[in-house]
Order: structure tokens, then C-alpha cells, then sequence
């Protein structure tokens, strides 16, 4: 263990499926992540997401990138978390993809947010790093329900949802990405998740278990 995660045990937690690799971003990666972004993540007249933040002026997005890197760690303790999974294909930092909990001891549902870069985009990538996280909720976290929502014209991330195994749990009018929006929420149970052919690799849990306080409610690394 290196003196950075002695400090923070998230940054030893490590995700491998058959393309992907997930981590927890650190400072080092805040180069790379902010590049994928401003290579382009979807068309600049739409926002998917429901706080727009890649429609601020290019000058300011490295910055507010990198605030949200550090607010999102500063804010997380045992009880309300993200873990903000950078996702690696091919060794390259292609997207994003978060797994976030408020009271978990309690409510033990995970949410989650992505993105990817333009060029990642239409490869089941998402799908892949979607499972990845679900999984290790599911299996490892001990998450009994997994939540999301997109709004109802993103059929990408809305076939990404379909194709783990979520079903469609009503939906809100909501401001997103700036604007009104028909909100689609989705919902998956353990028994539901569509499991794929491969085996999730898990490094680093233990620490981050004790570190969210679940000791002895998980299963160790594989
Ligand atoms: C949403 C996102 C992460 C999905 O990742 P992806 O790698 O493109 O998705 P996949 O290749 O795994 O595709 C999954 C499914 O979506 C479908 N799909 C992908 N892109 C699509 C598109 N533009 N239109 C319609 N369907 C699409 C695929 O056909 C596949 O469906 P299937 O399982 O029925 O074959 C990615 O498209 C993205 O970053 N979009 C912009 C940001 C965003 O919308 N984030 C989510 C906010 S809620």
C-alpha cells in the first residue's frame, strides 16, 4: 500500500472486465479525464445530463472538471459516497463511470452516472462498465437494489439501463441539463441483472469496505 491509499483506500479499488479496466480517478488522471471530455461527448444542443455541465464556455471546463473531482472525494464518507470510477480501454482514459450511495447502511441502493468520449461510444463499452460496477455492488458492497435515470429521449443510455436488466420505475418531469425534461427512472434488483459471460476482477475491496464501514457484510477480493 503506497502512502496515497494508506490515506484514501479508494484509490487501491481496481475493476477488470474483459476490455475495461476501473479506478477510482486520482489527481494524475485529471489530465487525461478533462481531455476525453473536450474531445467531445455528445451533440453540443443536447445535454444528458441533468446538471449541463459540459455546456459552460471551453476556457472554464478544465477547472470546474477538476473542482468536481475534489468536491466528490471531500464529500465522501461512510454514510453518503461516490466512487468515481474512471474507465481504461486499451489504456486510454475513455469515460466516466460513477457508483453513488446516500445512506447505505441503511437503504443499500447504488446509483450511478457515465459518460463516454464521442470516439468509445456505440462498442458496448457502456454496457460493460455499467455491469462492471453493478456487480461489484451487487456482489461485493452488498447493494440489494441498483437505481438510475436518463431523460427519455437518451436511448443510449436508456438501452444501456434495458440491456443489464433494469426495468422502467415510472418517470418525473424534471429540469435537466437546463431545460424541462420527461425523466425515465429505472430500477434493478440482484436477481434481475442480466450477468454477463465473464468474471468481474476485484482489487483493493478490502480496504474500501472497512473504509465505508461494511467489514463483514462483504465478499473479498477475487
Ligand atoms: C450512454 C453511454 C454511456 C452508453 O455507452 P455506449 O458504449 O455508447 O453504449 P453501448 O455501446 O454499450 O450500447 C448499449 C446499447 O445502446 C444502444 N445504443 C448505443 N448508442 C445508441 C444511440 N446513439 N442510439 C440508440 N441506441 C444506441 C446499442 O445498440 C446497445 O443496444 P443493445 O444492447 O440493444 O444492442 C454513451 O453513449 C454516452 O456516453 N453518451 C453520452 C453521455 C450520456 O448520455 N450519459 C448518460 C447520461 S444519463
Amino acid at each position: 500500500m503506497d502512502e496515497m491509499t494508506s490515506a484514501w483506500p479508494l484509490f487501491a479499488l481496481r475493476l477488470a472486465t474483459p476490455r475495461l479496466v476501473l479506478r477510482p480517478i486520482t489527481d494524475d488522471h485529471i489530465p487525461a479525464f478533462i481531455a476525453a471530455a473536450q474531445s467531445g461527448i455528445h451533440d453540443p444542443a443536447r445535454s444528458p445530463f441533468s446538471y449541463p455541465w459540459t455546456s459552460v464556455p471551453a476556457d472554464e471546463l478544465p477547472a470546474n472538471m477538476a473542482l468536481h473531482v475534489w468536491r466528490t472525494r471531500a464529500r465522501t464518507t461512510a454514510a453518503q459516497w461516490t466512487l468515481p470510477f474512471g474507465v481504461w480501454n486499451e489504456g486510454e482514459l475513455v469515460g466516466m463511470q460513477d457508483l453513488v450511495a446516500a445512506d447505505f447502511g441503511t437503504l443499500r441502493t447504488v446509483s450511478t452516472g457515465s459518460w463516454l468520449r464521442q470516439s468509445a461510444q456505440g462498442r458496448g463499452i457502456g454496457t460493460e462498465m455499467r455491469t462492471a460496477v453493478v456487480l461489484y455492488a451487487f456482489d461485493h458492497l452488498g447493494a440489494e437494489v441498483a437505481e438510475t435515470e436518463a431523460a427519455s429521449w437518451n436511448t443510449a443510455s436508456l438501452a444501456v439501463s434495458r440491456a443489464v436488466g433494469y426495468a422502467p420505475n415510472g418517470s418525473t418531469r424534471k429540469s435537466w441539463g437546463g431545460n424541462a425534461q420527461d425523466v425515465q427512472h429505472l430500477r434493478l434488483e440482484p436477481q434481475e441483472l442480466n450477468r454477463p459471460a465473464w468474471t468481474l476482477e476485484v482489487g483493493g475491496h478490502d480496504g474500501v469496505a472497512s473504509f465505508l464501514g461494511l467489514g463483514a457484510t462483504v465478499r473479498a477480493d477475487s
